[in-house]
């Protein structure tokens, strides 16, 4: 099956697929985006990231071009169109529409909706039982992280700072040593059979993920906080991992220089792992 895109309210080769010069989303980064997967083919938590769509919307006055309701039809009759098996992968992406280049744009502009379907991807078992190493970097990102905006310059550098370091990931942390999250994906770490992670404040993105664990959490008897969070604390951590909708969740055995629970995967993470084996 080739990967296809959603385009001007058709479904066509990714390849053949392309936006006018002056979408905004191209000029500006003036967008926003969700990421949202299948598991054992169907749509995972497709309510939440529907929601977290109107939501960043809403947060920048941008109004979808179709419902809700409409966007999910769409997503449904691409992820049938592709075909891909086992897992599809669907990027949906609203920008404020075409115009000339300018910084302002017009109250009547229309939004562009765009999808693509591609396969979801694959970690390998080895990886999550292995663990992954993160790097940390400075915050320089603005103060509106909760928004899942297309505009992802520094997330863009410093994920390819880690992985030129042969890390998975960076994690911002701010200039007072707090932990915010990393360049896609939430951050949690567990110290005495509590997990903590950050508050989902202005400072991050409130994964769908994130959200999901702590739900789950709270019916398996496993005390999770949210709190301001401290490098210095996570690195004295028993155990660590990341989570987003691509990779669920995995294990984080190095932070720097620190290793973590002795370069191993923990329990609490194995426990939260199995929240997924739906
Ligand atoms: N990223 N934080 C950031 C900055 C992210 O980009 C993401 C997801 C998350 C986790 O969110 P969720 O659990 O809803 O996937 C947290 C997606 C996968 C991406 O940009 O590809």
């Amino acid at each position: 099956m080739p990967e296809i895109a959603y385009l001007n309210d058709s479904f066509m080769p990714l390849d053949k697929a392309s936006v006018p010069i002056n979408d905004r989303g191209y000029l500006f980064a003036d967008g926003i985006y969700e990421v949202v997967v299948t598991r054992n083919q169907s749509l995972f938590l497709i309510h939440e990231h529907l929601e977290r769509l109107q939501k960043s919307a809403d947060a920048i006055s941008l109004k979808l071009p179709k419902s809700l309701t409409e966007i999910k039809k769409i997503i449904e009759t691409g992820i049938d169109k592709a075909g891909f098996f086992p897992e599809c992968m669907v990027y949906i992406q609203v920008t404020r529409g075409v115009e000339p280049r300018r910084h302002n744009y017009t109250p009547d502009i229309k939004a562009n909706l765009t999808m693509t379907f591609r396969p979801r991807p694959e970690y390998t078992p080895e990886l999550f039982s292995r663990g992954v190493a993160i790097i940390s970097v400075p915050e320089i990102r603005w103060s509106r992280c909760d928004i899942k905006s297309i505009a992802l310059l520094p997330n863009v550098l410093m994920k390819q700072q880690a992985v030129d370091a042969g890390c998975q990931e960076a994690l911002f942390v701010s200039q007072d040593g707090l932990l915010r999250e990393c360049t896609t994906a939430n951050i949690f770490f567990g110290k005495d059979n509590i997990l903590y992670t950050p508050p989902a404040d202005q400072h991050i993105l409130n994964g769908i993920t994130r959200s999901y664990i702590l739900r789950q959490a709270a019916g398996h008897s496993l005390k999770c906080v949210e709190k301001e969070c401290t490098y210095s604390e996570i690195c004295g951590a028993d155990e660590v991992f990341i989570t987003s909708s691509t990779i669920d969740v995995m294990p984080v055995v190095k932070i720097d220089d620190t290793t973590i629970n002795n370069g191993r995967p923990g329990p609490i993470g194995q426990t939260v792992r199995n929240f997924f084996q739906t």
